[in-house]
């Protein structure tokens, strides 16, 4: 199905109305209807999914079945063919669509939704009373509040009635948004850039919705059966002796754990592929050690790269290296790296969208991988994190980084604890790629892990996430205070990233 939709003359407050959109929509299998709205005649940012494009449509029944378009105003229905039933219905308001302001509302069949992410939701089955999540990764703690965290994630499921027949909603769209649930029940959604690419997913009860969720987005990787195990992982050991006695303690009461972290406290001054020479001494048999029991060994790695010339005596190659290969996020001129703060200090910040910072990441990887051998990889502060405010320049004052209308994101400033939204990547704008950081770190380390260990099972962990992960790499739910209402609201958390495909 194919229109073309025109203007109504009604302007929305924030400008840049888009005068002309076309719709496309298809049948993808019998449970899969696609619909994209975007600008008939200029291309605006579309998310480069790794897998989505991958899947093929091989359905030829009619589209009128499941979609029927109405006109002035213009709406969509979408409902379940086999009765009928309404389930997606946007009729009920006008859809506005500016350059940065896209709203879209849509009555649903039943007030049983779960999902949307990442957020702490307290309860698995979503509040409809006018509730708005904020949609756009941030490092952020856990800590119960309603705001935005690490991951991305534009998806929910609808449970439309006891039979147990459900849809999935996804809006594949990586700008700053946020989603309101309404009493009708009905869900709004207002995002800041892209266009409005959805997939509606159809089953006869929720697995099946899920089933058919994963197909589209990439299925869960199968975990290493040792990743199955307990596992043991702190901030601030402080040194391998104690990492040693905490294995020996654990060891001494037969506790079967299988695996032992070391966070950014192995590293000289927490800088990337390197560690500590006097604390972490031993660090290049400490596999060893733990292989000789069974046990395995995971690592951290952060993104931001420390621009130090030197570690302790010797030169800090990995960030020559990676500025010799123009691997770095970019100021809004296209060339200068962008300069931010992290855990070692000044930091530059790995464009992991572009192939050459792909390149350089696999490299360092190997011959970090000689060093220190390990056995799976862990990635943290991947929203991306910055400690300072968009850049150590600040950020000036634009649409990218000023737009007319901010979602009620954390802070609500665009650039805060993270970059500016006018720097440029491979990919495009920081403004339009911001969510996709994790999730492109992520495909660059599967790469590395790849040339590591070949066919090998092994891990990767990720804080960041978009849909598409799973495929690859599991999540843990941040940095939580461990306290009871963390485990309390870990059961929602594992629950929802189960619907997201990320069931690790
Ligand atoms: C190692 O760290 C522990 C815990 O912080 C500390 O008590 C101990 O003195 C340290 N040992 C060495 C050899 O630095
Ligand atoms: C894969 O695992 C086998 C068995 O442990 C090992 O011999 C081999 O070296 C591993 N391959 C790589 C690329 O790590």
């Amino acid at each position: 199905l194919h229109a073309e939709l025109e203007e109504n003359g009604l302007s929305f407050y924030v400008g840049g109305d888009i005068q002309q959109l076309t719709l496309h929509a298809e049948m993808q299998t019998s449970n899969r209807l696609h619909f994209k709205i975007f600008d008939a005649k200029s291309k605006r940012f579309e998310v480069p999914h790794e897998h989505i494009p991958t899947v093929k449509s091989d359905y030829t029944s009619p589209i009128s079945d499941t979609l029927e378009i109405t006109n002035n105003p213009f709406g969509l229905t979408v409902r379940r063919k086999e009765n009928k039933k309404i389930l997606f219905d946007t009729t009920m308001a006008p859809l506005v669509f500016a350059d940065q302001y896209i709203q879209l509302s849509a009555r649903l069949p039943s007030h049983n939704i779960y999902g949307l992410g990442e957020h702490v939701h307290q309860r698995f089955r979503h509040d409809t009373n006018w509730r708005t999540w904020p949609i756009f990764t941030r490092d952020a703690f856990p800590n119960g509040g309603t705001h935005n965290l690490y991951g991305h994630y534009p998806f929910f499921l609808c449970l439309e009635d006891e039979s147990g027949k459900s849809f999935g909603v996804f809006l594949l769209n990586s700008n700053a948004m946020e989603v309101t649930l309404q009493p009708a029940p009905a869900v709004t959604y207002r995002t800041i850039g892209g266009i409005l690419d959805f997939y509606i997913m159809f089953g006869d009860t929720p697995e099946q919705v899920v089933q058919e969720f994963v197909e589209l987005i990439g299925r869960p990787v199968i975990p290493a059966y040792w990743s199955l195990g307990f596992q043991l992982s702190r901030w601030n050991y402080g040194n391998l002796t104690e990492v040693k006695a905490t294995v020996e303690r654990n060891r001494a009461v037969d506790l079967p754990y299988d695996i032992q972290y070391t966070d950014i406290d192995y590293m000289e001054d927490k800088k990337d592929f390197t560690y500590d020479k006097v604390k972490f001494r031993e660090l290049p048999q400490f596999a060893d050690y733990l292989h000789e029991k069974g046990q395995r060994y995971i690592l951290i790695l952060d993104p931001a790269i420390a621009t130090s010339k030197r570690v302790g005596d010797t030169p800090y190659d990995s960030y020559d290296r990676g500025t010799a290969k123009g691997a770095w996020v970019f100021e809004s001129d296209g060339k200068t790296p962008i300069v931010g703060e992290v855990w070692p200090g000044e930091t530059v910040f790995p464009d992991y969208t572009s192939q050459n910072c792909i390149d350089w990441w696999v490299d360092e990887y190997e011959r970090f991988y000689q060093e220190i051998k390990h056995d799976a990889l862990w990635i943290d502060m991947n929203e991306v994190a910055n400690f300072q405010k968009g850049s150590v320049k600040g950020c000036v004052d634009n649409k990218l980084n000023y737009p007319p209308y901010t979602p009620k994101i954390i802070d609500e400033v665009m650039y805060s604890k993270t970059l500016c939204m006018d720097a440029k990547q491979a990919w495009g704008d920081h403004y339009d790629v911001h969510s996709l950081y994790g999730y492109s770190m992520v495909l660059a380390s599967e790469k590395a892990l790849e040339r590591v260990f070949g066919s090998n099972r092994t891990l990767l962990l990720t804080r960041s996430s978009f849909p598409g992960v799973g495929k690859y790499s599991g999540h843990w739910l941040g940095d939580n205070g461990a306290n009871w209402n963390d485990i309390k609201w870990a059961i929602p958390g594992m629950l929802e990233f189960g619907l997201f495909g990320v069931p690790y």
